[in-house]
């Protein structure tokens, strides 16, 4: 498996898989806007696309994991915690969040298996389904900056 930024060319097969892309317009300029600033990764299988993430500055200049999403037909294989470990090597800053609903199951588990703590939550964005925040110390903040 190859994990790699994503460029242009990969845009149309993540819009295949991610079935949010199918009703919601925004979600495909999300990608292609996220794949512009290079803050998109791609994991790949035999040249297959098979699952993107998102790793951007957004969150009060902490790295923020905004998204990740593996094809349905390649799930429980590994690769979702494969792109969410790269993104903690890629990770530029001491500090790195990332959020989930309260209804989603399978995301808390694979945050809690690459030792994501939780760092409280957020209501009222989903009606009735709390976002609840996580968060991952990478490295002492003495030996690093931001950016
Ligand atoms: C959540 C998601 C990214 C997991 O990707 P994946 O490639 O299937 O994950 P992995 O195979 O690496 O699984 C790692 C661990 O996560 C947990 N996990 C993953 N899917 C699970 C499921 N359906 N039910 C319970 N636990 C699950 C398990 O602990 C699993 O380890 P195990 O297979 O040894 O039991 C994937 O299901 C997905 O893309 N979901 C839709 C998009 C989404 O909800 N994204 C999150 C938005 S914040």
């Amino acid at each position: 498996m190859e994990l790699r930024i994503a460029t242009i060319t990969d845009a149309e097969a993540i819009i295949a898989f991610d079935h949010v892309a199918a009703s919601e317009p925004a979600r495909i300029q999300f990608i292609y806007h996220q794949i512009e600033l290079s803050a998109c990764y791609v994991a790949v299988i035999d040249a297959k696309v098979v699952a993107y993430a998102v790793l951007n500055y957004k969150f009060y200049d902490n790295g923020w994991i905004e998204m990740l999403y593996v094809h349905p037909e390649f799930r429980r294989q590994g690769i979702g915690s494969a792109l969410l470990h790269h993104l903690v090597n890629e990770c530029r800053t001491p500090k790195l969040f990332t959020s989930t609903n309260q209804s989603n199951f399978p995301m808390q588990r694979l945050f809690a298996m690459l030792e994501f703590d939780r760092s409280g939550f957020i209501e009222n964005l989903d009606e009735g389904d709390p976002e609840l925040v996580y968060f991952k110390r990478l490295r002492d903040n003495a030996n690093i900056t931001n950016g």
